[in-house]
């Protein structure tokens, strides 16, 4: 059995740079159309040179698979020139509240001083991306921070507001309220719970921000993704950190999901019995909501196992050592 997608889309892409963007670019060129480039680097992307910069990069590491870096540019406080500059050239500004996760310390640290950035995004149409967490107990992290969204989705009401990699049945709660708000959703996160990052023995591969929550909240997400919720957007999130910056004291948080992405997710979709929404979670909400036509570029799967390896170069990725049931078509992928 054989599976075309039409464009498939990572809304939410860590990819690095140098040494290590070069080992994890392929794997999201040879299953993606395109992907939401996040600008977290070690010296943030936050402006338009420099992103100029990275997109090169990018577009060199994938090599001869087309690959349409989307870009985001880190958010500060611009002016409307610079934003009416960099506005063909990104999808949306990453807002990240300042030291909330990896590489975010230039972040937001005063929230009450966003509101005249947020209006020109308004004014000229450019999408926010958030990542939503307070500082706050990190289990109620993401549910602290949905006041912030409603403010944004209320104060702002022609802005097109994304919430990255949520995770809770609250989060799909003010999903369901406002049109102006979009969320992507992991694959980790509709898979894995607190309880396997840390219920037996410590697992630093499944160790993210934000951290996966309870039973009921995976269960909120899977039954909003699996019935079709057309606000609804898959990105990875896949953040690769080398072995050594996870199996240490003061794991880095990430999970390194991009050789496993579609895959793993036909296979998710199949057993929930909703195969034939997997395309529009994949792709045709992302372009609905960001109003963006990928280059054409059909990428097939095919009922073909195999054997997720132990180790990518320095990085292990998500469900290292398991077998999965689809494989990319022509990956000469062939029963384990
Ligand atoms: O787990 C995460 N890793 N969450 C983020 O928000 C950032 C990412 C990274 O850049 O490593
Ligand atoms: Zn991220």
């Amino acid at each position: 059995m054989t599976l075309l997608l039409d464009s498939p889309l990572d809304m939410h892409l860590h990819l690095r740079e140098q040494e290590m963007l070069r080992l994890v670019a392929p794997f999201s060129a040879a299953q993606f159309a395109g992907g939401v480039i996040m600008p977290n680097l070690v010296q943030p992307v936050d402006s338009l040179p420099r992103l100029r910069d990275y997109r090169a990069a990018i577009i060199a590491a994938c090599g001869p698979e087309p690959f349409t870096p989307y870009m985001t540019l880190f958010f500060r406080d611009y002016s409307r020139a610079e934003l009416l500059a960099a506005r063909d050239e990104v999808i949306g500004l990453k807002l990240y509240p300042a030291g909330i996760t990896t590489q975010s310390e230039a972040g937001v640290a005063d929230f009450d001083r966003i509101g005249t950035t947020v209006a020109l995004l308004e004014e000229l149409d450019i999408p926010l991306l958030v990542h939503g967490e307070t500082a706050g107990f990190v289990m109620d992290r993401e549910r602290e921070f949905l006041a912030v969204y409603q403010w944004l989705a209320e104060t702002f009401p022609r802005l097109r507001i994304v919430m990255e990699h949520i995770t809770t049945a609250e989060a799909v709660a003010v999903l369901e309220r406002y049109d102006n708000i979009a969320a992507t959703v992991t694959l980790h996160h509709l898979m894995i719970t607190l309880d396997d990052v840390a219920g037996g023995l410590l697992q630093p591969d499944l160790f993210c921000k934000p951290i996966a929550k309870t039973p009921r909240d995976r269960e909120a997400l899977r039954q909003a993704v699996f019935r079709g919720h057309p606000r609804l957007l898959f990105g990875s999130d896949s953040a690769p950190h080398p072995r050594d910056k996870k199996e240490c004291c003061g794991c880095a948080a990430g999970v390194f999901s991009a050789p496993v992405a579609l895959p793993m997710l036909a296979q998710l979709f199949e057993e929930a019995d909703c195969l034939e929404r997997l395309s529009a979670f994949v792709s045709g909400n992302a372009r609905q909501f960001y109003r963006i036509t990928p280059p054409q570029k059909p990428v097939g799967l095919q009922r073909a196992a195999w054997r997720v390896p132990e180790l990518y170069g320095s990085v292990r990725a998500f469900l290292a050592g398991q077998e999965l049931r689809w494989s990319l078509a022509g990956s000469g992928e062939a029963k384990v």
